[in-house]
């Protein structure tokens, strides 16, 4: 599809991004339904640009900006986030308007010199709380540190009470939809829960602390950086927010392994049995060579219990499964129980490992590591199953 087309959010306010149907991998993070990076075009008696997107595509955001600015000319070029995806277009950009000044926090400013030669820019520095006016129109500035970067901000239309809140309530979104309500919402939702897990999810102090400033702005449309702009379901997103940066539990247990013969995947079936059979509680079994890292910590996120198990292999857990634990440590899941298990031929390696990194990451185990020297006997199944009720048990607590 061409991107060479604009939604207006409001009058005189208009999305200018650029639409990424292809993008695929984000540091990591598969991006199966592509991406956009969201920049809006806001008119007042002046003009600014907020946000901009991604290097490659510097000059479709230069030609819809100039197209729509009267006079092809803007005053400013407000930066939310110096991260790449949206601040590589910004020598473009500036190259393009070089009567804008930049407006940015300085935490951005420093964080765009070392990765840009801004020594040619106009810029201006504002502070958490400060206001610019376009003449009719006002620019509030909050800053909102740790979400994403320390530098983060987020920019607030006050008139028209459009809240443009950079990676927050972002969605790794293709679609030439740009509102919540044109979508299915559990789609909506659903990325937005797969953002969070694996994008801000390190962050929930912060984005409590967030939620608390953003909260008192009354905003009726909340435009992130990434995916749709939240119009219709305002309300429900916030309250999501405000559960995962609480680290909210749902009455949901996983169970995470890796085998290599079947022994780890018979001790892993009979946790999730075990904690099935308690009834009342969501299980997820997941083997970790056919789940992408990304799907495997949003189904993290909301579970108030995981299992982890691993066969032995080279007197260590197997590779896919200490990768999945680092990227799961990475995003430092909070207030989880949880316990190691897996199977070995000649030494116990890999359960006490997992035990080892679980405890580094702050889940407080319910039990020692669970082992098996090859294949599970009907006692130690047993001990499996018993297990999965007990991690169904704090599901049920949650
Ligand atoms: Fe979408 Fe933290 O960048």
């Amino acid at each position: 599809m061409d991107n060479a087309y604009v939604v207006p959010l409001a009058d005189g306010v208009d999305w200018v991004g650029h639409v990424d149907w292809t993008v695929r991998d984000f540091h990591g993070y598969r991006t199966a339904r592509g991406s956009s990076y969201n920049a809006y075009l806001v008119r007042g008696e002046k003009t600014a640009l907020v946000d901009s997107v991604r290097a490659p595509y510097a000059g479709g955001l230069v030609g819809r900006v100039a197209a729509l600015a009267p006079g092809g000319v803007i005053d400013y070029v407000v930066c939310n986030h110096a991260e790449p995806d949206h601040s590589g277009s910004l020598p473009a950009v500036m190259a393009a308007f070089p009567g804008a000044a930049l407006v940015c926090n300085a935490r951005c400013l420093e964080a765009l010199s070392l990765h840009y030669d801004v020594s040619g820019w106009r810029t201006r520095v504002v502070s958490d709380g400060e206001t610019l006016s376009l003449g009719g129109r006002t620019l509030r500035f909050l800053d909102t540190p740790m979400v994403h970067w320390p530098e983060s901000m987020a920019t607030y239309l006050q008139e028209d009470r459009i809240l443009f809140s950079m990676d927050a309530f972002g969605q790794h979104i293709a679609s030439s939809e740009r509102f919540d309500d044109q979508l299915p919402l559990h789609e909506v939702v659903d990325a937005a829960r797969t953002y969070y897990a694996n994008i801000v999810a390190p962050h929930g102090r912060p984005v409590a602390a967030a939620l608390g400033k953003l909260g008192v702005l009354g905003a009726a449309t909340i435009a992130p950086a990434h995916g749709v702009a939240w119009r219709g379901h305002v309300g429900e997103i916030v309250g999501l927010y405000r559960d995962w940066a609480a680290a909210k539990a749902r009455r949901k247990v996983v169970v995470l392994f890796r085998s290599m013969w079947g022994s780890t995947r018979a001790m892993a079936t009979a946790i999730a049995e075990g904690a099935a059979a308690a009834g009342g509680v969501s299980v997820k079994l997941i083997d970790v060579t056919a789940t992408h890292d990304t799907d495997t910590v949003t189904e993290l996120m909301e579970c108030a219990a995981f299992a982890a198990g691993s066969a032995t292999l080279n007197q260590g857990m197997t590779p896919e499964m200490a990768r999945t634990l680092c990227y799961v440590r990475g995003l430092k899941p909070r207030g989880k129980k949880g316990l190691a298990f897996g199977s070995y031929g000649w030494a116990e390696k890999a359960a006490s490992a997992i035990d080892a990194t679980l405890a580094e990451m702050g889940v407080e185990r319910v039990s020692p590591p669970i082992t098996s020297r090859f294949a599970p006997d009907a006692a130690t199944l047993g001990k499996c199953r018993d297990a999965g009720g007990k991690l169904a048990e704090i599901a049920l607590g949650a």
